[in-house]
């Protein structure tokens, strides 16, 4: 963690395997790389990373607080404005909603954010043959794109990670 350094809004939504990987696979490297994670983790991924006994190892990776909920009125922002986004993974039903503009939890809120003011983001995005197949998914998709997210449909953690050093133009180990 670095405290005061570049932010990277880490967001992942309920797909399977996020419980295995997103500290791993994902986070820990994140951290190594300099980054300070502000982790929004959609409710689904919540309960499945408390179920893997997940949720508290991924926050000692960060000096800001793991978020599934949204705050009080009354409340401080837990989280400052991130410099770059990765919402990994991906799921079919959280792309859509991002896509159409639906900001019903705080993942999505953050996201939706983001998007709208056209911050680096790069999304892995994670669903089977039927759910790629839905009428509506290449539309999302490309609505994503046109708003200048980087779309990953294969690669896992590893392509994330190599998304985003290009994207913000930093080569590992340089930040
Ligand atoms: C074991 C398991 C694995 C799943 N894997 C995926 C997946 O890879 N991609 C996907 O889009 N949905 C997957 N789902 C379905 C999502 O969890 C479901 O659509 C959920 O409502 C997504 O919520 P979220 O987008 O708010 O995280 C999976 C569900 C289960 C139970």
């Amino acid at each position: 963690m670095t405290a005061g350094g570049p932010v990277l809004g880490l967001v992942a939504s309920a797909a399977g395997g996020v419980e295995s990987w997103l500290r791993a696979g994902l986070a820990e490297p994140l951290a190594r790389r300099g980054w300070r994670l502000a982790v929004t983790l959609t409710p689904t991924a919540a309960r499945w990373l408390e179920a893997a006994g997940e949720l508290a190892p991924l926050a000692a990776l960060t000096d800001l607080p793991v978020r599934w909920t949204s705050r009080l009125p009354a409340e401080p922002k837990p989280h400052p404005v991130p410099d770059v986004f990765a919402f990994a993974p991906a799921t079919v039903n959280s792309t859509a909603k991002l896509a159409l503009g639906i900001a019903d939890n705080q993942a999505l809120t953050a996201l939706g954010e983001a998007l709208g003011r056209r911050a680096p983001l790069v999304a892995l995005v994670q669903g089977n043959e039927d759910q790629r197949a839905h009428p509506a998914f290449d539309g999302h998709l490309a609505t994503l794109r046109r708003c200048g997210a980087r779309v990953l449909l294969s690669g896992g953690p590893a392509a994330v990670l190599e998304e985003v050093d290009r994207v913000t133009d930093q080569p590992a180990g340089h930040r």
